[in-house]
């Protein structure tokens, strides 16, 4: 309601200080049941995690397997140093950790996609969650040089050369999701003539969870399907994302280090047909400060993209219609979860 938007509009320029509460206040208290479905949890079962240094043809069997099954999988030996993930972090953490009359030169204005702020799904939602998010599409330099008169150079630097290495990694596991597929980036038409991924705007989302005094009431990030073809998160030694995994009910990632985890989006689920579910994942809250960076691989905004062509057939119809990304992300902002029913034919 407009009531409740002018209320967080207030807010967004009074932030809470997170680290001076000792108890959650209603609006963070998140007390509705569960809609999603509990099941047996088996203990036998955790999260793949793939080592991108073994054969290929195994890793494409692994990875379509781990789409097919689970939506998610970590990846180990992905060839992004260590010190760039460790520095990105710190970049993350300094971010988060400044005055907040500093983070709200930059906060996000209504209805826009990057700057600082609650999660951009909120709205959906009565209650507020455990968070705090900066995102950035283009050159993050405007927003640095705000964040940090001084250092911003250094900041910016890291930031250029994180984004440069997730792109590097993401079209090499676009090659290997494709292969999974049946199919190869020479084949489909979008990837371009030499088989170079034509320019895929690829958001970067930095997200904080700080500590809470009582987690079991309060969210992180609550459930939702990330719009990407797919997601490469680096999460910090805290865990607290969650995925839905049918017959099971919310299984943890943990935190394996140095690994990188990578979740399917919904542009991938259309791309598949269905074969690869774009997950259902959360955050949940903790008593310990928890950070991660989420590199959404995305698609040139306007290209329309359907299900690919050697998954459909007499026998298997496509499912989805085709959409370009800029239409579907307006329908996720419209529609949140249930987007995707709106792309079916
Ligand atoms: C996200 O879903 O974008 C973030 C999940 C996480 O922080 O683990
Ligand atoms: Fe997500």
């Amino acid at each position: 309601s407009d009531a409740f938007r002018g209320k967080r509009l207030n807010l967004q320029h009074k932030l809470l200080d997170f680290t001076s509460l000792k108890e959650l206040p209603d609006l963070y208290t998140w007390t509705e049941p569960d809609e999603y479905p509990a099941g047996q949890s088996l203990a036998s079962e955790s999260v793949p995690v793939i080592d991108l240094d073994g054969p290929t043809a195994v890793n494409v069997n692994l990875i379509g397997h781990a789409c097919k099954t689970w939506g998610v999988f970590q990846v180990i030996n992905h060839g992004i140093p260590t010190a760039l993930l460790h520095n990105a972090m710190c970049t993350s953490r300094s971010l988060f950790t400044l005055p907040n009359e500093q983070k709200l030169k930059v906060a996000r204005s209504p209805d826009a996609f990057e700057g600082y702020g609650f999660a951009r799904i909120s709205s959906f939602f009565s209650k507020l969650m455990w968070y705090e998010g900066f995102t950035n599409v283009g050159s993050p330099l405007d927003h640095f040089c705000q964040l940090w008169p001084q250092d911003y150079n250094m900041h910016c630097n890291v930031v250029e050369e994180y984004k440069k290495e997730m792109k590097k990694l993401a079209e090499r596991l676009m090659c290997l999701i494709l292969r999974s597929l049946g199919t190869t980036r020479e084949d489909i038409k979008w990837a371009g003539l030499n088989g170079d991924f034509k320019d895929h705007p690829s958001p970067l989302n930095f997200n904080y969870y700080p500590a809470c005094p009582d987690p079991d009431r309060a969210m992180g990030l609550a459930a939702h399907t990330d719009s990407s073809l797919f997601t490469i998160l680096c999460q910090n030694s805290v865990s607290g994302l969650q995925v839905l995994r049918e017959g099971t009910g919310w299984v943890t990632v943990p935190p394996v280090s140095d690994a990188l985890v990578v979740n399917v989006g919904d542009m991938l689920h259309i791309l598949s047909n269905g074969l690869y579910p774009s997950v259902l994942h959360r955050a949940v809250a903790t008593r310990k400060n928890r950070l991660s960076i989420a590199y959404f691989y995305g698609l040139p905004s306007d290209l329309q993209i359907s299900p690919l062509e050697n998954l459909v057939g007499p026998s298997q119809p496509p499912l989805y219609r085709s959409i370009s990304w800029s239409e579907y992300l307006r329908m996720k902002a419209k529609h949140f979860n249930k987007a995707l029913s709106f792309v079916r034919v």
